[in-house]
C-alpha cells in the first residue's frame, strides 16, 4: 500500500481489493489482466466511469472519448478509474420509445454500481433518458457521484441560417404538408442539422436535464451548456474525475447534494429556461428514489413567479451554442437572484450562490432580466378536472396565448394508428377551434408513453394557414415541440381514466390560468360510457419480458412513472460475498 493510502478510512472497494485471502487474490488478479499496477489496489478510491456510450444514440457517441479526461483526472489524484457500459438509449432510434426503456436502463445502472468494486461514480448521459436513468439508478445506491453530460452538438445550418434539433424537423414537416418547403430541401437539412457530435442544440429534453443537474449542484459548472466538440468539455471531464476522487475521500454521497431544496432549485430554473416537460417525469422519479416528497403540483408551485429568461427554441429563438456564449446556467441563476435557494453545497465544492456571483452576462438578447422576459408565462401549468383527476401539464412558453383559454369541441383519436388513418381525411370534421383528442399513449398504453402529444395538424387545416390547436392526450412531448399541447393526462386512457371515455363532438374547456380542464358531459353519462369500456388494448398484447414487467408495473405520469417496486432505495450494502 502506498503511504498516501494507508492510513485513510478504508473504502468500499476494499472489501474486495484490500483481503490477503483467496477473495482478494480473486478479486485482485483478473483485474491484473488489464495492465493494472499492484498499487492500484491499495486503498485508493476506485471510481466507476457509469457509460452511456454507444453508436446507436448518437448524441452520446463521443462519451467514450470524454471518458478518457475523465480517467486522467481520477489517476492524477490518486484514484482507479473503471470504465464501465451501461445499456443506452437513443431517442432518435429505438422503438417503440426510449422512455419504454428508462426504468430498466435504471436498474442496470443500479445493479451495476452496487455489484461491484466501485467507491464514487461518475455519470457519463446525455441524450434525454440516458441522464435521468443513470441518476434514478445512481440515487438507489446512493454513492458520492457526479454527472457529466454529453454536451449539446454546435448549432444547425441550412440556407445560411441557424436550424434547431427537432424544433425546425417539425416546422419544415408541416411547411412540406402544407406546400410550402419542396422535399429537396427539407432532406437537405438533414446533414445540416446535425454536424457535430453532441445533444440536441435547442432546448429539448437532453439540454433541459443537462442544465438541471448544473442547477442542482450535480456536476461542475457549464455542464449543461459547453458545446459537445468544446475543448472546454474535455477539461470539465478530467476536472471531474480528480474532483470525484475527494467526494469519495469526504464521503459525500448523492443523497447529501440531492436534496428537496436542490429540487426546488432545479423546478425554478426548469422554467427560466422553457425547459422540456419530461424533466417533470425524471425529477418526480429521482426524488422517489431518494424518498423525497415531490409532487406534480410543486412544478406549478415553484415556477407561478419564474418568468422565461432565455430566448431559445422552441420557446424562443437561439440555440443552446448562444446560450453557452451568453453566460450560460451560472448567469440564469445569477439572474433568479432571491427566486432561488443559493446556500447549499455543489459537488464543486461552491454553493449556488457562489457560482451565481461569480457568473457574468454578454447577450442581452439570449439571457433576459426578470424586468424584461422572453415571455411572462413560463414553467408548467399544472390542470386538473373531470378529465384529468390526477393532473396534465402543459408548457405556457411553448403555447399560443389566444389558445389558453378555450372551449371546443372535441376530435377524437382512439390511438396513434386511428390518428395517422383519419387526420388528413378531407372528410374528416374539424376545423381550426376544434380539441384534437389522442388516447392510448400513457405510460401503459402506447407502452412508453411516446412523444406524440404535439399531434400533427389536419393537412387541410394547415393548408389554410393555421398553425397551432389545442391538443390533448396522455402522451408526452419531445421538449424541441411546441404548441398548445396538453400533457401527461392522468389516468391515462389505458388505465381506466376519463379520456377512455370522452367521444367526438363533446365539449371541451380549457381554463389555463385556472389550471382547468373539462370535458362538459355530465358524470351520468360519463358513468355510462365508463360502464361499457372494453377495458385496456395494449396489455393483452404483451405476454412475457421486460414489457409485460414495465406494463404491470409502472406508475402514472403524475407519479414520475418509475415501476412501483423501483420506488425507493436498497443503498449500497452487498448482503452475500460472490464466492
Ligand atoms: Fe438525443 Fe435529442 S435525440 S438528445
Amino acid at each position: 500500500m502506498s503511504s498516501d493510502n494507508k492510513d485513510k478510512k478504508p473504502t468500499r472497494s476494499s472489501h474486495s481489493y484490500g483481503k490477503l485471502d483467496k477473495d482478494g487474490f480473486i478479486h485482485r488478479s483478473w483485474m491484473k489482466s488489464e495492465g493494472l499496477p499492484d498499487d492500484a489496489f491499495d486503498g485508493r478510491p476506485v471510481i466507476g466511469i457509469c457509460n452511456t456510450w454507444s453508436e446507436l444514440t448518437p448524441c452520446n457517441a463521443h462519451l467514450r472519448e470524454i471518458a478518457e479526461y475523465v480517467k486522467r483526472g481520477v489517476w492524477e489524484a490518486g484514484g482507479l478509474p473503471l470504465e464501465f457500459p451501461v445499456m443506452s438509449l437513443g431517442e432518435t432510434q429505438m422503438r417503440p420509445t426510449a422512455m419504454l426503456f428508462r426504468n430498466l436502463v435504471s436498474m442496470d445502472v443500479e445493479e451495476s454500481i452496487r455489484g461491484n468494486p466501485i467507491d464514487g461514480v461518475v455519470l457519463l448521459g446525455g441524450c434525454d433518458k440516458t441522464t435521468p436513468a443513470q441518476l434514478m439508478g445512481a440515487a438507489s445506491v446512493d454513492l458520492p457521484t457526479m454527472v457529466i453530460s454529453s454536451g449539446p452538438m454546435l448549432n444547425g445550418k441550412h440556407c445560411g441560417s441557424d436550424i434547431g434539433s427537432g424544433t425546425d424537423v417539425w416546422k419544415f414537416s408541416e411547411d412540406v404538408r402544407a406546400g410550402k418547403m419542396p422535399l429537396k430541401d427539407f432532406l437537405k437539412a438533414e446533414t445540416g442539422m446535425s454536424r457535430t457530435p453532441g445533444t440536441c442544440m435547442t432546448m429539448g429534453s437532453a439540454s433541459t436535464f443537462a442544465c438541471l443537474v448544473e442547477a442542482m449542484g450535480l456536476s461542475l459548472p457549464f455542464n449543461g451548456t459547453i458545446p459537445a466538440v468544446d475543448a472546454s468539455r474535455r477539461s470539465m471531464a478530467h476536472l471531474t474525475g480528480r474532483r470525484m476522487v475527494d467526494l469519495v475521500r469526504e464521503d459525500r454521497k448523492l443523497s447529501s447534494y440531492l436534496t428537496r431544496e436542490c429540487l426546488e432549485n432545479a423546478i425554478r430554473v426548469l422554467a427560466a429556461i422553457g425547459g422540456s416537460t419530461n424533466a417533470v417525469l425524471h425529477l418526480l422519479a429521482i426524488a422517489g428514489r431518494l424518498g423525497l416528497d415531490l409532487s406534480i403540483d410543486d412544478f406549478d408551485e415553484f415556477t407561478r413567479d419564474v418568468p422565461l429568461l432565455v430566448n431559445l427554441q422552441p420557446s424562443g429563438k437561439y440555440l443552446m451554442e448562444d446560450f453557452h456564449y451568453a453566460g450560460g446556467v451560472p448567469f440564469v441563476l445569477k439572474t433568479l437572484g432571491s427566486l432561488i435557494k443559493t446556500d447549499f453545497e455543489t459537488v464543486s465544492g461552491k454553493t449556488i450562490g457562489e457560482i451565481a456571483q461569480e457568473a457574468e452576462g454578454y447577450n442581452a438578447d439570449v439571457l433576459h432580466t426578470l424586468d424584461k422576459p422572453v415571455k411572462k408565462n413560463a414553467g408548467i401549468w399544472v390542470l386538473r378536472g373531470n378529465l384529468c383527476p390526477n393532473g396534465a401539464l402543459i408548457k405556457p412558453s411553448a403555447a399560443s396565448d389566444e389558445l389558453l383559454t378555450h372551449e371546443a369541441r372535441a376530435v377524437v383519436f382512439q390511438n396513434i394508428e386511428d390518428m395517422k388513418a383519419r387526420l388528413d381525411d378531407p372528410d374528416l370534421e374539424v376545423d381550426e377551434n376544434s380539441i384534437l383528442v389522442l388516447k392510448g399513449c400513457g405510460p401503459k398504453g402506447y407502452p412508453g408513453m411516446p412523444e406524440v402529444g404535439n399531434m400533427p395538424l389536419p393537412q387541410k387545416l394547415l393548408e389554410k394557414g393555421v398553425r397551432d390547436m389545442v391538443r390533448i392526450s396522455d402522451a408526452r412531448m419531445s421538449g424541441t415541440a411546441f404548441g398548445t399541447v396538453i400533457l401527461h393526462v392522468s389516468p391515462e386512457a389505458e388505465a381506466g381514466g376519463p379520456l377512455a371515455f370522452v367521444e367526438t363532438g363533446d365539449m371541451i374547456r380549457l381554463d389555463g390560468p385556472a389550471r382547468s380542464l373539462d370535458v362538459l358531459v355530465s358524470e351520468e353519462e360519463m358513468a355510462r360510457r365508463k360502464a361499457k369500456w372494453p377495458g385496456p388494448e395494449t396489455a393483452p398484447k404483451y405476454t412475457r419480458g421486460y414489457y409485460k414487467l414495465y406494463i404491470d408495473h409502472v406508475l402514472q405520469a403524475d407519479e414520475g412513472a418509475d415501476l412501483d417496486f423501483l420506488v425507493g432505495s436498497s443503498g449500497s450494502e452487498v448482503l452475500r460475498e460472490s464466492h
